[in-house]
C-alpha cells in the first residue's frame, strides 16, 4: 500500500520520498510521546521534591540568608501634614494638663442643634455603638461649656494603645486591664481607625469606601471624656487619674492601607505607617504589645480564620506554599517591602509575616522610644497574670489595686481562647513546626537581642 493515496494525489510525491515523510512521521510522534511522558514525570517529580524535608529546609535556609534588618526612613512631619492636614488641625499641641488622658476643649462647630453623634460611621458599623451614641447624644448640650464666649466640648485620645498582635492574648489584656478602677474602656475593643478605617477600609481586601473622619474616631471616647469632665467640674482639687485606651490588634503591623493610596510599584516599602501618625499627634502614646512563640500563633491563626477542611496536613502544605511565596517576594524585594507587601499578604494562605515580631517593633523604635513600649510574652501573662497585670499597671502609671480587686483580675476567666471544636484536630505536624521553628529563629534572635531578654527566642 503506497502511503500516498487518492485523496493526497495532488501532493505528487516521488515513492522514496514518501517513505522518508513516512518515516520521519513515525519519528516525531514517537519523540512527542517520550517527551510528553518524561515532561509528566518530571512534573510528578517536583511535586514530589517540593514535599520533601530537605528541599523545604533548603528553601528555609534560602530565606535566611536574605534577612538582613535596615533602618527605615522615617517621613518627615511635613509629609504626614500633607496626607492628612484635618488630623492635625483637629488635635493640638498641647493637652489639659490637670488631666492625666490626653485631653482638650474643642470648639463646637456645625449645627448645634443636630444631633452630633447621628452621622458617626461606627455607628453604622454596630446596634451596640449606635445605641452609646444615643446614650451620648441625650446628655450632650449638658456637657458643652461655655468658654471666651464659645461652647465647647471635651474631647480625648487614648492614652494607650494594645498595638498587638493577633491570637497573642490582646482580649485578654484588654478585659483584665478594664478591672482597673482608674481605666476606662469603651467599646469597640478594636476600632480598626489607624489601620484601617481612616482610609475608608473596614476589611482587609475591601476596596476603600468612604474614611471614618478623626472626629468619629474621637466621638468613641466621648464617655471617658464625659467622666473626666465630671470629676474636672468637680470640687475635688486631685488631678483627674482616668485614663483610656484602645486594643486593635493588627495597629502593629498592618499597614496594607498603603498600597491602595500610593502608586508605587510592589518591591517598595510603604512610606509612612500608622506609628509615624500616632507619633506625630500623641509622642507621648504608651503602647503594649503581648506577643507569643510565633509558630504557636501562625497555628491559632490559623484556626482562627481557617476553612472548612482544617487539618494538620492541610496547615503544612499551606505553610510549604506560603514559605515559597515568601521566599520569591525576597528575590525581587528587600525585606521590609516583603512584610508590608500587600500583594504577598493576599497570596500567602497562613499570615507568616504577622509572626515577625522584630520587623515591627524596630519599626515602632523608629519614631518611639524604648520605654514607651511594654512587651509582654503571652507565655508569661498566662503562667502568671497577677505579675504580667501589675506590669501593665506600672507601665502606665496606675495605682495599686486593693486586694479584692487584685483577686477579680487574677480570676477572671481567660478570653478569647481556642475553640473546642478546634482542639479535636491537635496539634500541627513536627515537621511543620520545625520548618516553622527554622523561619522565625533569625527574627526571634533578633527580637531578643533589641529587647535584651532570652526569652523571646522562643
Ligand atoms: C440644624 O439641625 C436641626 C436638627 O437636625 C435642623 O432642624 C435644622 O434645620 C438644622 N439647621 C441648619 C441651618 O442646617
Ligand atoms: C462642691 O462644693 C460646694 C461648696 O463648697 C458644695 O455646695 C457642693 O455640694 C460641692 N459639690 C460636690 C459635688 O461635692
Ligand atoms: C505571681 O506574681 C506575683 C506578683 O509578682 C507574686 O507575688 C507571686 O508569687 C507569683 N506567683 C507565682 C505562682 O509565681
Amino acid at each position: 500500500m503506497s502511503f500516498i493515496t487518492d485523496n493526497d494525489a495532488d501532493l505528487k510525491l516521488p515513492p522514496s520520498l514518501a517513505s522518508l515523510v513516512k518515516f520521519c512521521g513515525f519519528i516525531l510522534l514517537v519523540y512527542f510521546i517520550v517527551a510528553s511522558y518524561l515532561l509528566l514525570r518530571g512534573e510528578r517529580k517536583t511535586l514530589l521534591e517540593d514535599l520533601s524535608e530537605s528541599t523545604l529546609r533548603d528553601l528555609v535556609r534560602s530565606i535566611g540568608t536574605k534577612v538582613t534588618f535596615r533602618a527605615r526612613r522615617v517621613p518627615a512631619v511635613s509629609e504626614l501634614l500633607d496626607f492628612d492636614p484635618h488630623m492635625f488641625s483637629v488635635i493640638p499641641r498641647h493637652f489639659l494638663p490637670d488631666v492625666k488622658n490626653l485631653c482638650w476643649y474643642e470648639e463646637l462647630r456645625g449645627n448645634v442643634s443636630a444631633d452630633p453623634y447621628g452621622s458617626n460611621l461606627f455607628g453604622r458599623l454596630s446596634s451596640n455603638m449606635r445605641i452609646a451614641f444615643e446614650r451620648l447624644s441625650a446628655t450632650f448640650r449638658q456637657r458643652l461649656i461655655l468658654h471666651d464666649g464659645k461652647l465647647q466640648r471635651l474631647r480625648c485620645l487614648p492614652y494607650f494603645y494594645i498595638v498587638g498582635q493577633s491570637k497573642c492574648g490582646t482580649t485578654d489584656l484588654y478585659e483584665r486591664l478594664r478591672l482597673h478602677p482608674d481605666v476606662h474602656l469603651t467599646p469597640p475593643k478594636e476600632p480598626h481607625w489607624w489601620c484601617r478605617k481612616r482610609f475608608g477600609i473596614n476589611r482587609p481586601g475591601d476596596p476603600p469606601l468612604t474614611r471614618f473622619p478623626l472626629d468619629h474616631y474621637l466621638d468613641l471616647f466621648d464617655p471617658v471624656a464625659q467622666r473626666i469632665q465630671h470629676r474636672l467640674l468637680g470640687n475635688s482639687s486631685s488631678r483627674s487619674s482616668i485614663i483610656t485606651g484602645e486594643a486593635t490588634a493588627t495597629t502593629m503591623w498592618d499597614n496594607l492601607a498603603w498600597s491602595y493610596l500610593h502608586d508605587i510599584s510592589r518591591e517598595a516599602e510603604p512610606p509612612s505607617l500608622s506609628q509615624d501618625f500616632i507619633h506625630a499627634v500623641q509622642p507621648d502614646a504608651r503602647l503594649i504589645a503581648i506577643l507569643r512563640d510565633p509558630v504557636e500563633r501562625l497555628y491559632s491563626d490559623y484556626l482562627y480564620f481557617g476553612t472548612s477542611n482544617e487539618s494538620p496536613l492541610d496547615f503544612h502544605q499551606k505553610v510549604c506554599e506560603s514559605l515559597r511565596l515568601f521566599d520569591a517576594c525576597l528575590r525581587d524585594a528587600g525585606l521590609r517591602a516583603c512584610v508590608y507587601s500587600s500583594t504577598l499578604y493576599y497570596a500567602m494562605s497562613v499570615r507568616l509575616q504577622v509572626g515577625l515580631y522584630v520587623m515591627f517593633i524596630l519599626d515602632w523604635l523608629s519614631v518611639f522610644s524604648r520605654d514607651q513600649l511594654l512587651v509582654l510574652r503571652l507565655e508569661d501573662h498566662a503562667a502568671n497574670v497577677t505579675h504580667s497585670m501589675n506590669r501593665v499597671f506600672h507601665f502606665l502609671q496606675l495605682g495599686p489595686v486593693s486586694k479584692q480587686t487584685e483577686r477579680l483580675i487574677r480570676r477572671r476567666p481567660v478570653a478569647n481562647t481556642r475553640d473546642p471544636s478546634d482542639r479535636k484536630l491537635g496539634p500541627m505536624k513536627p515537621v511543620t513546626r520545625e520548618l516553622l521553628r527554622q523561619f522565625y529563629a533569625p527574627f526571634n534572635q533578633k527580637l531578643s537581642a533589641v529587647l535584651q531578654d532570652e526569652s523571646f527566642m522562643w
